[in-house]
């Protein structure tokens, strides 16, 4: 009788427990009703707290006494925060999130965000390099697992995928792309966040953030956060694509881009961001501002002061402020004067909100940040092998002359290995790298010393850290190369010049690396060029000099296994590049997807008054799409299914592949179509579909591709869809200039 009374003593303790609690922190009611119930609790102010993001660092240990940090807590306390940036790993996060859910007045989550752009612990190859993969597969899997060693470490969003399409490798930041073709990035941008994001509903997935939207990639002259200035045609055809993948792949968040669009900064433009992300789009996630953006409308020119930007950033759409703290500063006052309506401020928050319900924060505010499981979960041997599985097809083979690759490990050829980066494992690391540890990598030297184990492996430094050699250096290398069967020479730019804020006006093989090659050539040793660098360098200066050319972009923590990997002919390289390789750089931008022109240069002639240059060719060095393997793919019967087809309905493509070389290996087939007439012009080539195939030596197979509607169309500058009936070619090929043609009529 006592156990009964006590029994119901306890059940009606929690029943008035739970009738006290307020309804948001109800785990059995409605997400909305549960927002609804605590928009109802919010002051305007802690409303302004929940669109502010703050840099964070440690608030741990000594660091937690530094005013500027002690500044954070007490805001955090007074609720005017809802996110932290660069705050990491289980403890951290965990501590300042007892701050939040314990000292504030609504104990309101934070969430932490931080840029995992390619990888957490474990570094996958830059998105550029493992974009030239084409294997979407893979490509998905290695943001799933960033998004686990993330989301163990306490962190809730990543600031990826950037989406910029790009066409100027003067430009940094092509190393976070997927490089120059819209449809392409698209299919990749899409794979990425559904990678990361899983279905939000675990431990194991973290939220995506597009970016930077919009445009960005268009800086005039690859100079970083310059003007962008494109057209709308442009603006929907070729820059917008991607963006609208990731949203349509359920991307949790959106950022601002640091650039204008039609002469508004993209936080402040209201036809990116309320016409097009919001109305056309339906976006039902957040808008996260750049790094301090809103404020900078007033450098733009934009916005008078402080308030007018948070004003002219809210009435864009634009809603969460990355560290300019504009929003906290003068929402409320905003509020008060009806510039800016409650109603606006409660959709904003709401959104946020939404995250946090969804995530489990309300309920779990700790989920995310668990010690024992960050521990378990980070740069685990799994992980470490599909980095390397991707490291190895982000490798993509430029040039194989009398085929001196594959080295024969089993003949124990000896090897001169030359060239600082090959064992400097800073180099190997760009500058998003999250929190991988440049000394968990491995370098190039030790890659081959392992691969290569019965080998006289000999290195030299042969050129300094910043690209410049001497007498001496040159010398030893050439005594190296001169004592080996073959020399392998790792070149190209350290990946510390990858990323944002690295534009360079010449993106080329530096100097002292080309009298390196020069020297070495001269020996008459089969030199093998493995060129590390997180954009397309322009290679021509070195063309003379090697005999092969291996780019090994910036591949992560397993460099070294994967460039084995690959000279030893243990991985058949398959990876195509996805930005083209100028010329000159003079020739930049230099895409393949470009218009006719009205006087377009033959690809024989050599016409006057063409569109031309008179010192260098047009075409790049290597087009997209560009990469050998070991073996070699034939392409032959192109077939069609109709030579005429009707609105609505399919178009079958067929075409046969064989291998006809002595090795298995992966082609990716490339179908790229072109209109010839149409209301807008359209591109000479535009990539429509791939296939990315498996072929054993002799191996033939037939690959059919089925095109629709939606491979015809294109946008207007309204972003209005056209499919207009017309001429129209389509070509298959192994990259986007050697290919088959054939012509149809769409009525
Ligand atoms: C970059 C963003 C990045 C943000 C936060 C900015 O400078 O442009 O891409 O996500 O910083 O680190």
């Amino acid at each position: 009788m006592k156990k009964i009374i006590s029994l119901a003593a306890v059940l009606l303790i929690v029943f008035v427990v739970q009738a006290q609690q307020p309804l948001y922190k109800n785990a059995k009611a409605t997400i909305e009703d549960r927002i609804n119930d605590l928009l109802k609790r919010m002051t305007p102010l802690e409303k302004a707290g929940q669109l502010n993001q703050l840099n964070g660092g440690i608030f741990t240990g000594p660091a937690a006494n530094d005013p500027g940090q002690l500044a954070k807590i007490e805001m955090v306390k007074e609720g005017k925060v809802g996110s932290f940036l660069n705050v990491t790993g289980a403890n951290e996060t965990r501590a300042l999130q007892k701050v939040a859910v314990e000292q504030s007045r609504l104990g309101i989550p934070l969430l932490f965000a931080f840029d995992v752009i390619h990888g957490y612990k474990t570094i996958f190859p830059i998105p550029l390099a493992e974009a030239c993969s084409w294997d979407i597969t893979q490509i998905e899997k290695d943001a799933a697992i960033a998004a686990k060693e993330s989301a163990a470490a306490g962190l809730h969003w990543t600031f990826a995928p950037m989406c910029d399409i790009s066409n100027d490798p003067r430009w940094g930041r092509v190393m976070e792309g997927a490089g120059e073709d819209p449809f392409y990035g698209s299919i990749v941008a899409a794979a990425r966040v559904r990678g990361l994001q899983g279905n939000l509903n675990d431990a194991d997935h973290i939220m995506a953030c597009v970016k930077h939207f919009a445009a960005y990639g268009a800086v005039q002259a690859g100079r970083e956060y310059n003007t962008v200035d494109v057209s709308r045609v442009a603006l929907w055809n070729k820059y917008l694509p991607p963006y609208y993948a990731a949203v349509k792949a359920g991307a949790a968040t959106v950022m601002n881009a640091f650039n204008v669009f039609d002469g508004v900064p993209a936080s402040g433009n209201k036809y990116l961001v309320h016409d097009i992300l919001e109305k056309k789009w339906a976006f039902k996630g957040f808008v996260v501002s750049d790094w301090n953006s809103f404020d900078e409308m007033i450098t733009h020119g934009y916005a008078a002061n402080r308030k007018d930007a948070a004003y002219k950033a809210l009435i864009a759409g634009s809603m969460m402020d990355m560290e300019s703290k504009v929003v906290v500063d003068y929402l409320p006052e905003l509020v008060k004067e009806g510039k800016i309506s409650m109603q606006m401020v409660d959709d904003d928050v709401r959104r946020v909100l939404y995250y946090k319900f969804k995530l489990g924060l309300f309920d779990d505010p700790y989920k995310f940040s668990d010690a024992t499981r960050e521990k378990a979960t980070e740069f685990t041997q799994a992980n470490r092998n599909e980095a390397r599985k991707a490291a190895d097809a982000s490798i993509v083979l430029l040039k194989n002359d009398h085929n001196v690759l594959p080295i024969d490990a089993a003949s124990n050829p000896s090897i001169a290995l030359i060239g600082y980066f090959a064992k400097s494992k800073a180099d190997l690391f760009d500058f998003w790298i999250a929190n991988g540890k440049a000394e968990d990598a491995i370098s190039v030297l030790e890659g081959m010393k392992e691969r290569f184990v019965h080998s006289n492996i000999s290195y030299s430094d042969g050129y300094l850290p910043d690209g410049h050699t001497n007498n001496q250096l040159i010398e030893e290398a050439v005594a190296n190369a001169n004592n080996a069967a073959v020399v392998v020479v790792n070149i190209g730019l350290s990946g510390k010049l990858a990323g944002e804020d690295r534009s360079l006006a010449n993106p080329v093989i530096p100097e002292g690396q080309v009298a390196l090659l020069k020297a070495l050539h001269a020996t008459g040793k089969p030199i093998i060029a493995v060129v590390s660098a997180g954009r397309p360098l322009v290679l021509t200066a070195i063309q003379p000099y090697v005999h092969a050319i291996v780019y090994s972009w910036i591949l992560g923590t397993e460099t070294g296994h994967a460039v084995a990997d690959v000279l030893s002919g243990d991985y058949n390289p398959s990876g195509k590049t996805v930005m083209s390789f100028p010329y000159a750089v003079g020739q930049i931008p230099v895409y393949y997807d470009h218009y006719n022109t009205g006087r377009p240069l033959p690809d024989s002639g050599d016409q006057n008054w063409k569109s031309r240059y008179r010192d260098i060719p047009n075409a790049p060095l290597y087009p997209f799409g560009f990469g050998l393997s070991y073996t070699h793919f034939n392409y032959n019967h192109l077939s069609l299914s109709n030579n005429t087809i009707a609105k609505g309905s399919p178009l079958q493509v067929t075409v046969q592949l064989t291998n006809t070389g002595q090795k298995a290996g992966y082609e990716v087939a490339q179908l790229y179509i072109r209109q010839m007439t149409a209301s807008i012009v359209q591109p000479i080539k535009a990539l429509k579909a791939f296939k990315r195939v498996y072929l054993q030596p002799g191996e033939v197979k037939t690959l059919q591709f089925t095109l629709t509607d939606k491979d015809f169309s294109f946008y207007d500058g309204e972003g209005n869809v056209h499919i207009e009936p017309g001429a129209f070619k389509v070509f298959v090929g192994g990259n986007s200039h050697d290919v088959l043609e054939k012509d149809f009529t769409l009525k």
